[in-house]
């Protein structure tokens, strides 16, 4: 009898990380796949309200900073502990899934985890990344590591146009900030290098993407070496192809929500309302802070906005103070956490103000929700030009000499996604034909789909 393919995923403790993994945990318990789950034991047990299918088993295990990192530790350390302790519980996992007549037919792990093929190679198991940024930059980093770093040594200023195969032209401001001649996470930079050197190693090497072909096709196929495969979107089904209607949020939330924004998003008229979000790790300096609230309460617009307690505690609610009468007059509301797929699927949201960061990005995607792109570091200018120039569903504020975007700029970008107009107009038509791509991608048939089973496929056949 063959064996019931199980596979083991590895998930980095961060939301962005940890969000799309559970998805595709998720997906692959729904075509018949055994799922075993793992993460740091701090991640896992903030994920209290997790509710997970049949057929997948979540394990933690103690990377030695169990209260989760915090700025002042020693990332390093960090990091050569979550190698250590993860490497042995995976190593643990597979010896007992075999015992227990559940082999691990296939290991899965985010980005920052690249040390779990090692693992994979070692146990003769098949091993894929799982890649929860968009093929461009996947292709951006490859470049600056495959002939193309002096370009980016190069590149000074937002003008330099940087060609690179099968990409659209890109400026600085448009890159992955690691790659910038300015960037001072250096450790970064070279956990990308250490993984592609990963990947290099591999007979078959298989890279999948939350994205799916229509998005980024010449993005995927662009590098010959290297099989890239989309797999997304990866989000709650219920919001995506409605497969499981009782999928409605990731489920794995860090942070604690606040219920109480549906009745007040539910006293609002369609499409009005401008959410606000920065993702789960970006703290956004005091000034910048008071610049935002200045648009949001300059446009007139209700606002929804999500301030985490933790930006809350370096700012003393400063940001309240400035908005204070707009949220007496229940113009705006903030709040420190909320399920951000739930909002922005709800119909009084007329447009995102994000970060640009991945999952933000691909939220606003299958939501059919205009975007403000507001990006800071990593990923996130590649994001927002992809969104802006590429996609255009959206437009990007231009930041002042100073780096801040004042807030006359936020409400100028607001005017023109919000207010009618042929920009708004425009962006509103490109949001619901990447909606339906999206949509079309999971589907059955549709190219996320047939990915994903002949993955399975592939594993169950010895195939890579
Ligand atoms: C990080 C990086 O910053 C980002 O650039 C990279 O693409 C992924 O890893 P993060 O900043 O957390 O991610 O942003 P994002 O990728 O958008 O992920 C945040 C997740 O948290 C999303 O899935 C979003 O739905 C969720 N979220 C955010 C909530 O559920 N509620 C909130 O209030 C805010």
């Amino acid at each position: 009898m063959a064996v019931q393919p199980h596979f083991l995923l590895i998930t980095y403790p961060a939301q962005g990380h940890i969000n799309p993994t559970l998805q595709f945990a998720k997906g692959l318990t729904r075509i018949g796949v055994l799922v075993t789950l793992v993460t740091s034991l701090s991640a896992g047990r903030r994920m209290s309200k997790t509710l997970f299918p049949d057929g997948l088993s979540f394990v933690t295990f103690s990377d030695g900073y169990d209260d989760g990192l915090k700025a002042e530790d020693d990332r390093d350390h960090f990091m050569s502990e979550l190698k250590r302790r993860g490497s042995q519980t995976l190593n643990e996992l597979i010896v007992d899934s075999a015992k227990e007549g559940k082999p691990v037919t296939c290991l899965v792990y985010t980005m920052l985890l690249h040390w779990a093929a090692e693992v994979a190679r070692a146990q003769h198991l098949p091993a894929a990344l799982l890649w929860t940024q968009p093929a461009t930059v996947f292709d951006i980093y490859y470049y600056y590591f495959n002939g193309y770093g002096d370009i980016f040594n190069n590149c000074k200023d937002t003008s330099y146009a940087i060609e690179l195969p099968g990409l659209p032209p890109f400026a600085s401001r448009d890159l992955p900030s690691f790659v910038l001649p300015s960037n001072t996470y250096t450790f970064a930079l070279q956990l990308f290098q250490e993984q592609l050197e990963q990947l290099s190693q591999e007979t078959n090497p298989k890279v999948l993407v939350n994205s799916f072909d229509a998005l980024e096709l010449v993005a995927m196929n662009a590098i010959e070496k290297l099989n890239l495969v989309g797999i997304g979107p990866l989000i709650p089904s219920a919001f995506l192809d409605g497969k499981d209607p009782l999928d409605k949020s990731f489920g794995g939330d860090l942070f604690q929500g606040s219920e109480d924004y549906t009745e007040w998003l539910n006293s609002k008229t369609k499409s009005s309302v401008v959410y606000v979000s920065f993702g789960s790790i970006l703290v956004l300096p005091k000034r910048q802070i008071k610049e935002i609230a200045r648009g949001l309460v300059d446009s007139g617009l209700p606002f929804l906005w999500v301030i985490r307690d933790e930006q809350n505690k370096n700012e003393v609610k400063e940001e309240e103070d400035a908005c204070r009468e707009a949220i007496l007059e229940r113009q705006g509301m903030i709040v420190p956490w909320c399920s951000q797929v739930d909002v922005l699927s709800h119909p009084s949201i007329g447009c995102f103000v994000t970060h640009c960061g991945w999952n933000s990005t691909m939220e606003s995607l299958v939501s059919e929700v205009p975007v403000v792109a507001f990006p800071h570091w990593t990923d996130q200018g590649t994001n927002a030009k992809l969104i802006a120039d590429v996609w255009k569903t959206g437009v990007r504020v231009v930041a002042n000499e100073e780096g801040i975007v004042e807030g006359d700029e936020i409400k100028r970008c607001l005017d023109l996604v919000m207010a009618p107009g042929k920009t708004g107009e425009d962006i509103r038509k490109n949001a619901k034909k990447w909606k339906d791509l999206a949509r079309d991608a999971v589907r059955e048939g549709g190219s996320s789909d047939k990915n994903l089973k002949a993955l399975v496929q592939e594993v169950g056949e010895g195939c890579f």
